[in-house]
């Protein structure tokens, strides 16, 4: 069976097919996060009409590296939510067209459980990709960590899962892109703090971690007042110095260790949370999806404290992609999950799990 799987929640235009839950047969990503980068974050207006040209491109290619006519396509997947309202709209009706006009069913997908999907994609003919060697088992361990969500949920099997945490406020990878612009880093600010962070000391400086009545529940804003501050000490000011001023005025020591102990910070918040949860439910599989899955310190803890080995894929599969979408798609088709009317699907920004 191959799924034709459609993302366009936020600053990806991707389409990808995918065989049977497992097969990669295409991946075709245009980002339009070059023309975001002059404003330290996504534009949602910009994001969606760099969609509305992207999107059509985009599927053609998809369907082409996949060696495929609409004739071998069985199903349609869509991401509905959650994401941007106006990113969202372009993909979801862009599916619903298809799904009318070359008569295929239509299946809405949920893209914060694709990211977690994507890792049960263990084959491909593509270039480029290291995949894990078995597709996850349950009951399955989640964690969700990207620029717009940050999630812990167990799977008993598929569709059947309990949220047990997420963020009463920025997502872990939103906390990496503010802390980046605080102290004058690139966005997007994860990778720019990851590489910063290497000449810095990660015990330089002590920084929060959130408690939350929900064990399971973590929050950034803390850490990132706290980083405000610390940096505003740093350079001899007070509270009353404007954030803007700090980028020019600290050192880049000063950067580098601000960089070092918000991340072993940061992602410690969200370790102790996995490690908790092994504990709990004791899981036979623990993958982790989101571009923050891409974070070196993450995957360093992550081995230093989990008793069982994670398998990553691969980090094109970790940002958003169609392939998630796919993925996910197939299990609902193969599982008997409604289809999508494709005359009346509504789009589902604030969708939670
Ligand atoms: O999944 P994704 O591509 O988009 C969303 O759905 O949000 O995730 C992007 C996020 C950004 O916030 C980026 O800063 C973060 O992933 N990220 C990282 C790293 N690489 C990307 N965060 C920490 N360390 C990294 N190495
Ligand atoms: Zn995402």
């Amino acid at each position: 069976m191959k799924i034709l799987g459609i993302e366009t929640s936020c600053d990806e235009t991707a389409a990808a097919v995918v065989e049977d839950g497992k097969k990669l047969l295409s991946n075709a990503v245009l980002s339009s996060m070059d023309l975001h980068a002059a404003y330290g974050g996504v534009v949602p207006e910009i994001a969606a009409r760099s969609h509305i040209e992207a999107i059509t491109p985009v599927i053609e290619q998809a369907l082409s590296d996949a060696n495929c006519t609409w004739d071998d396509i069985d199903a349609i997947a869509v991401t509905y939510g959650a994401g941007l309202g106006g990113s969202l709209l372009v993909g979801v009706m862009t599916a619903r067209t298809l799904a009318i006009t070359k008569n295929k069913p239509l299946y809405a997908v949920n893209h914060v459980e694709g990211h977690i999907y994507v890792n049960f994609i263990t084959e491909t003919s593509l270039d480029g990709y290291t995949l894990p060697t078995a597709q996850p088992q349950f009951p399955l361990l989640g964690l969700i960590v990207s620029g717009g969500h940050s999630q812990i949920v167990i799977w008993k099997d598929h569709f059947d899962y309990q949220l047990l945490g997420q963020t009463h406020d920025d997502a872990i990878g939103e906390a990496f892109d503010k802390v980046a612009k605080l102290i004058g880093l690139p966005y997007p600010g994860g990778p720019s703090v990851s590489k910063k962070a290497l000449e810095g000391d990660a015990l330089a400086l002590p920084f929060p971690k959130s408690r939350l009545q929900n064990k399971y529940d973590y929050s950034f804003s803390g850490i990132k007042t706290a980083v405000l501050r610390t940096a505003q000490g740093l350079v001899g000011a007070d509270h009353t110095l404007s954030s803007l001023e700090l980028p020019k005025r600290l050192t880049e020591a000063q950067k580098a260790d601000i960089a070092a102990s918000f991340q072993r910070i940061a992602v410690e918040t969200v370790v102790d949370k996995v490690i908790m949860a092994f504990e709990e439910f004791q899981p036979k599989s623990v993958v982790i999806g989101g571009g923050v899955a891409a974070s070196p310190e993450l995957r360093k803890q992550l081995a230093e404290r989990l008793p069982i080995e994670i398998q990553y894929t691969d980090p094109k599969l970790c940002t958003d992609n169609g392939a998630m979408i796919a993925t996910l798609g197939y299990f609902h088709a193969n599982l008997s999950q409604p289809t999508a009317d494709p005359y009346s699907l509504t789009i589902a920004p604030n969708l939670s799990m």
